[in-house]
Order: C-alpha cells, then sequence, then structure tokens
C-alpha cells in the first residue's frame, strides 16, 4: 500500500501543510527540532489512531489551538481509501472514506504502517516487556480482534490484582476472574504462538540475508505453559485455569498475579548462542533489525499488501552496506526516511525518490528523483 497524500492542520508546529507523496522513497530532510518526526508521527495517528512517541493526543494539537484535522489518502491492494482523524481536548474523531468510526479498533489494520526508530534498534537488548509490546503491536495490526483481547485480559488482571491486595478476599469473585483470565489468556497465547512462528521464519531468512549467510537466527516463544502444541485452545485454557489454582497461595502472599501471558518473552538466538546475554552490540542491533524488518514481510503475508515503512533517524545509525542492502531489499515498499544529515540522498540515487526540505514547520523545497 502507499499514501499518495496528506493534509495536516495545526498539527504540531505545521499550521498547514498538503504534501503529495512518491510511491517509493520519501526523504524528509531538516535539522533537528524543524518537524521531520511530526510529518512521520501524523501518519501513524491516520495508522493507529494514536501517536507512536505519545499516549496524549492533546499534545499533538498545536500550541495555543483547540483542535488539529489530518488526512490521507492512500491505496490498499490497488484500492482507493481515505482516513481523516480530528483530534479536539476532549475527544478523537475518526472517519474512514469519509464515514465516522464508532471505535478506533475499526481504524486498526486499515493503513498498515511499520515504524522503525533508533529505539527498535535496542528490542533484543531491552526487556521482556518492550519486547511483548513490539509482539502486541504487530498481532493487534492484522488481527484487530487480538487488540481487544488483550484489552480484555489487561483489565482483568487488574481487577484480580486489585482483588489480592484488598483485605478480604471473595473465593468466588476470584474464580470468576480466573475463568475469564484463562479464556482470554488462551486466546492469546494462541495469537502470539502463530505470530512468533512466522517471524521466526521470515527474520531468519532476512538475517541471513544481512550477514551473508554467517548467522543463523532462531527465535523462540517462551512462556510459562511449557507446551508445544498450541493448537487447542480449549486445552491451553484449562492448563491455565490449573496454574491460577497450584499458585494461588504465592499470588496471595505477593498480591499479584504471576502466571499469564503478561509474563512472556521471546528467546533469540544466533548460532545457537542467546543473543541477549552473550551477543555483540553489533549483533544485538542487527538480530533487532532483522525482526522488526519482518513485520513488513508479515504483514504483506498476512493482509496482501506491503505495509508503508517509516525509518525514523535511523537510517545514519546504520552503517552504508545495511543502508544500502534495506532500500535495495525493500524495493516495492513506501518508506518515509527522516534525517537531519542531505547525504543520504546519495545512497538514493539509483532508486525513485522525492525529497522533502523541513524548516520550522514548513516545506521550503523539494525535489523527485531517480528513476
Ligand atoms: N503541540 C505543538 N505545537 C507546536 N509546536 C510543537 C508542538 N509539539 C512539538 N512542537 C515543535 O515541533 C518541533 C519538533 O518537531 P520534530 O518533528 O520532533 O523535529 P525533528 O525534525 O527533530 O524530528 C519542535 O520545534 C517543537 O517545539
Ligand atoms: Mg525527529
Amino acid at each position: 500500500m502507499y499514501i499518495n497524500n496528506i493534509k495536516l492542520m495545526n498539527y504540531r508546529n505545521y499550521q498547514s501543510l498538503e504534501l503529495d507523496f512518491n510511491k517509493k522513497i520519501n526523504l524528509i530532510i531538516g535539522s533537528n527540532g524543524q518537524g521531520k518526526t511530526n510529518i512521520v508521527e501524523s501518519i501513524t495517528l491516520m495508522s493507529i489512531g494514536k501517536s507512536f512517541r505519545t499516549n496524549k493526543d492533546k499534545d499533538l494539537i498545536m500550541f495555543n489551538k483547540d483542535s488539529l484535522y489530518t488526512n490521507c489518502n492512500f491505496s490498499r491492494n490497488g484500492i482507493n481509501k481515505s482516513i481523516e482523524v480530528v483530534v479536539t481536548k476532549e475527544k478523537k474523531g475518526i472517519k474512514i472514506n469519509g464515514v465516522s468510526v464508532k471505535s478506533l479498533h475499526e481504524l486498526l489494520g486499515i493503513l498498515n504502517v511499520v515504524v522503525f526508530s533508533p529505539e527498535d534498534l535496542k528490542l533484543v537488548k531491552d526487556g521482556p516487556k518492550e519486547r511483548r509490546s513490539f509482539i502486541d503491536k504487530e498481532i493487534s495490526q492484522v488481527m484487530p480482534r487480538y487488540y481487544s483481547l488483550l484489552m480484555d485480559y489487561n483489565k482483568t488482571m487488574n481487577q484480580r490484582n486489585i482483588l489480592l491486595k484488598s483485605n478480604y478476599i471473595d473465593k468466588n469473585l476470584l474464580d470468576v476472574y480466573d475463568l475469564s483470565l484463562s479464556k482470554y489468556g488462551s486466546e492469546i497465547y494462541v495469537f502470539r504462538n502463530r505470530f512468533i512462528e512466522k517471524l521466526s521464519a521470515i527474520s531468519n531468512n532476512l538475517h541471513r540475508n544481512l550477514t551473508l549467510n554467517k548467522e543463523n537466527l532462531t527465535i523462540k516463544y517462551k512462556n510459562q505453559l511449557d507446551i508445544d502444541d498450541y493448537s487447542d485452545a480449549d486445552l491451553i485454557k484449562e492448563l491455565l485455569y490449573q496454574k491460577y489454582k497450584e499458585t494461588i497461595d504465592s499470588d496471595l502472599y505477593n498480591r499479584n498475579t504471576k502466571i499469564g501471558p503478561h509474563k512472556d518473552d521471546i528467546s533469540i538466538h544466533i548460532n545457537d548462542i542467546d543473543v541477549r546475554m552473550f551477543g555483540s552490540q553489533g549483533q544485538q542491533r542487527t538480530a533487532s533489525i532483522s525482526l522488526k524488518l519482518s513485520e513488513i514481510e508479515l504483514i504483506k503475508q498476512e493482509v496482501g499488501d506491503y505495509p508503508v515503512l517509516i525509518l525514523d533517524d535511523v537510517f545514519s545509525e546504520l552503517d552504508q552496506d545495511r543502508q544500502k542492502m534495506l532500500v535495495e531489499k525493500l524495493g516495492d515498499v513506501q518508506m518515509f526516511v527522516t534525517s537531519a544529515d542531505p547525504l543520504h540522498i546519495n545512497i538514493l540515487k539509483e532508486l525513485e525518490y522525492s525529497v522533502f526540505h523541513i524548516e520550522n514547520g514548513k516545506v521550503i523545497s523539494s525535489e523527485n528523483g531517480g528513476l
């Protein structure tokens, strides 16, 4: 899929901006603090209904204004679509093809975007929480049902933890929570297992390419279930329910729930060595790139069209070989590359591209080049 154009009004430091994009590469160049990330951030507002930098929608409204408006026209599987977002201080309104949606849920998966920023280079080195969040975001994009499942699970988990912290423990209520958590939890395990299996195959392939066949990357689902077969959700539900019962004494003592998908992680190995523990920083970063870029192929497999790729300030973190590899390998993917370094245009010379020079919330010049 690709975005044809966007329009921003009172979005951060853009009072009014209209941009026509290249179907291939869009390079957004400017010094720090000029508004490069703001542009790509507005794309994620229209894709996932929020910024990839903050959960506070209000922060996106231009200082001293009451509301913002953004829209984009894009093509998905050859069909033209549009998304509009209005954010006021009180609420957010979203329209798809001119029709208002009732919940954010309906927006997910319409315009698929993969964002790659410097923090993502730490994906392998980071803690389990960051990796779970990576997994959750990805599955939600292609399976909106997963998103609501996760919300239900987290809500019930919070209620259970509140109960565990109270002075009087209502055993019946606890059982109601355990039953719900087992149900939601089992479905989450099945979704995640399916996702990680696919991710594993794709990232292995990508990592071979990135390392000229020297490194064999394997990732595995790490959880508390101790099973190999995830085909029977009912069985997992039963197993999880049993585990809640078995661990109730320690949960009561700790006043917290210690079993469930909220403790999941993935293990990451290169040539059978645990990269998190023993990998070099370079290996950890390359493995992070492989994992992150696998999303692109995965989304293509799930929805039939490539997502749009945003590389926010990440290009300069890569060496020239990797920069080249990236743009060549992703020839069919529409890219938005932000950078303070205009020299990056050199890498893209043989490809089709547009450059936008940004200064203080304005596009001061733009040019097209390449093929
Ligand atoms: N709500 C807002 N209203 C107006 N300007 C904003 C708002 N939020 C951020 N800015 C401005 O946006 C600029 C930062 O934009 P950003 O896209 O992050 O820059 P960069 O080019 O470094 O990626 C800063 O100048 C900041 O003052
Ligand atoms: Mg930036």
